[in-house]
């Protein structure tokens, strides 16, 4: 689609919508050809009913009420502002594009200031692929997932080199063209930036959809997920189409939350099913301590629910009456993250006395978890090792990185620090040795097995591309090295971690290990390995 006809596109859309021009023969006629296709296949009579959008009346008034209250109640975020207010369409689908592939598993509070550092410095596609890899990393040190920011700097590069800085304008050739792009944000940059009629279905919106429609089969199965989609493409407005995904994703972040959710305040409560659902039962159960009087004042119109097909909750026992809406969506357990358990090194030097303290970074493959970042001196235990082990293993790593510039002499255990990954539980076990200055020149880049290193200040080092992590390992010694009490929130900040999933993780593993529910002492967060002796 040319880029002139795409801006016409949009602009018409929103002349339509500044008029409040509806045209409703032109809008059924829509819904009509899209409901034809939409209904998933899979569903039949009244399963197809009761888990889709066959109604056109209700399409419409889903569509009024969520975007009514998105114009009332949405967030003001840099992004869409951007999407709003930018009219070159190229610089409009970069800013959207940076913006979801940073909301992919992370917090939007979190995301907003990464965001607004990152267009201050590269404020358009031609920018960031100049810029090196070293510096994006460093820009998303702490966001976690790293190679979501390499993944958009080499697509930057593609489009600059592939394209001449014009952007593909649909959400297929987004997903087919850009490295990092999938299904869901290839519709959404398409749908926010260029108006394309496509939905979305990302995890707030799995939420939202699944109890609209009371969809309470594995929400990561196949069947469910194509479902998702389809219902997605039905229920998107024809007019609005960014509005109305960004409001069903809204809806999910701030109203129909995991926990929790804030069902009196939703805007579509009279067309979910899920909140039917519940507002039923209760029914029954007054009904059944106080007679038959009460459903006479508050009837709940009947709908007809779907018993059992491939998109129902797995049986009738499997609803838990405390959860609410919350039976929805349901989820297969998930594969725990594996453990893992590394030996790192903090080692320092000082030129002189009157120096500031160096720290020794040196930089993990191109390839794998953490590609290019920095990090001190590491090595993943393969096999369980006694301390003195540990100590050799990690003393013969320095050597190998530092020469003979390494003695025992000043080498020290201080602790443990946890760091959860996406799928790895990983244990730091955290040494430091400072190196002695006479012998700090012996160091040699280039040496066999060695990596990229370099020492950096402190300050360096927060601006180093280092994850949160080694962030949590420096805090650690910083706070062995003053002897100093740690606040409440450095404790926080040690155990916690880069993505809102992994929080939960986290909290999850603080509550299996919170000892009666006393708070932890720093102590147990730095857990001291068994001792022995060198
Ligand atoms: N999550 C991801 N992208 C979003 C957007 N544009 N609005 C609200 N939530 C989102």
């Amino acid at each position: 689609m040319s880029k002139m006809r795409t801006t016409e596109r949009l602009r018409k859309a929103s002349l339509k919508r500044k008029k409040n021009v509806k045209s409703s023969s032109q809008s059924k006629k829509l819904c009509q050809e899209q409901i034809k296709v939409e209904v998933p296949r899979i569903l039949t009579g009244k399963e197809a009913t009761y888990h889709s959008f066959k109604d056109l009346i209700e399409i419409h008034s889903i569509r009024a009420c969520l975007l009514s209250w998105y114009d009332k109640s949405k967030r003001e975020l840099p992004w869409r502002r951007m999407a709003v207010t930018e009219s070159d369409l190229n610089k409009r689908a970069y800013a959207v594009w940076v913006s979801e592939i940073m909301l992919q598993q992370t917090q939007v509070v979190t995301v907003i200031n990464y965001y607004n550092k990152w267009m201050q410095r590269w404020p358009t596609l031609q920018d960031l692929a100049k810029a090196t890899l070293e510096e994006v990393n460093e820009m998303w040190s702490g966001l976690g997932y790293y190679s979501r920011g390499r993944r958009l700097y080499e697509g930057a590069q593609k489009v600059i080199s592939e394209f001449k800085g014009e952007m593909p304008q649909n959400a297929e050739e987004l997903q087919k063209q850009l490295p990092g792009v999938g299904k869901y944000t290839a519709s959404a940059i398409a749908s926010i930036a260029f108006g394309q009629v496509t939905g979305v279905v990302d995890g707030n919106a799995v939420r939202v959809l699944c109890r609209v429609r009371a969809i309470g089969a594995d929400s990561t199965s196949s069947t469910v997920i194509e479902a998702l989609w389809m219902l997605a493409n039905t229920l998107v407005d024809p007019l609005r189409p960014g509005d109305f995904n960004q409001a069903i994703m809204e809806l999910g972040a701030t109203v129909c939350t995991p926990k929790a959710p804030l069902c009196s305040e939703c805007p579509v409560k009279a067309h979910c099913r899920a909140y039917h659902q519940v507002l039923k039962k209760q029914e029954s159960v007054s009904k059944r301590l106080l007679g038959n009087t009460l459903s006479k004042i508050s009837p709940t119109p009947d709908i007809e629910e779907c018993e059992n097909c491939s998109l129902c909750l797995p049986d009738k026992e499997s609803w838990v009456g405390s959860l609410g809406v919350m039976n929805f969506p349901r989820k297969a357990a998930k594969k725990l993250p594996r453990a893992e358990r590394t030996l790192t090194c903090v080692v320092t030097r000082k030129r002189t006395a009157g120096d500031a303290e160096e720290y020794f970074l040196v930089q993990r493959p191109n390839i794998g978890l953490l590609a290019g970042m920095w990090e001190f001196p590491s090595i993943l235990l393969e096999s369980v090792m006694t301390e003195k082990e540990q100590k050799c293993k990690i003393l013969d790593r320095l050597t190998e990185l530092l020469g003979s510039s390494v003695t025992e002499k000043n080498f020290q255990y201080l602790g443990e620090v946890v760091h959860i990954f996406s799928h790895i539980h990983q244990t730091y076990v955290v040494y430091s040795n400072s190196l002695n200055s006479a012998s700090i020149d012996t160091v040699k880049q280039g040496r066999k097995k060695c990596p990229s290193f370099r020492w950096v200040t402190k300050t360096e080092f927060q601006q180093s591309a280092v994850s949160t992590a080694m962030k949590k390992v420096l805090q650690l010694f910083s706070h062995s090295s003053t002897d100093g009490k740690l606040l409440d929130k450095d404790v926080k900040r040690i155990y916690g971690s880069e993505t809102n999933r992994n929080k939960q993780k986290e909290r999850k593993h603080k509550t299996s290990t919170n000892h009666g529910g006393k708070q932890l002492s720093v102590d147990s967060f730095f857990r001291p390995t068994v001792k022995e002796s060198l």
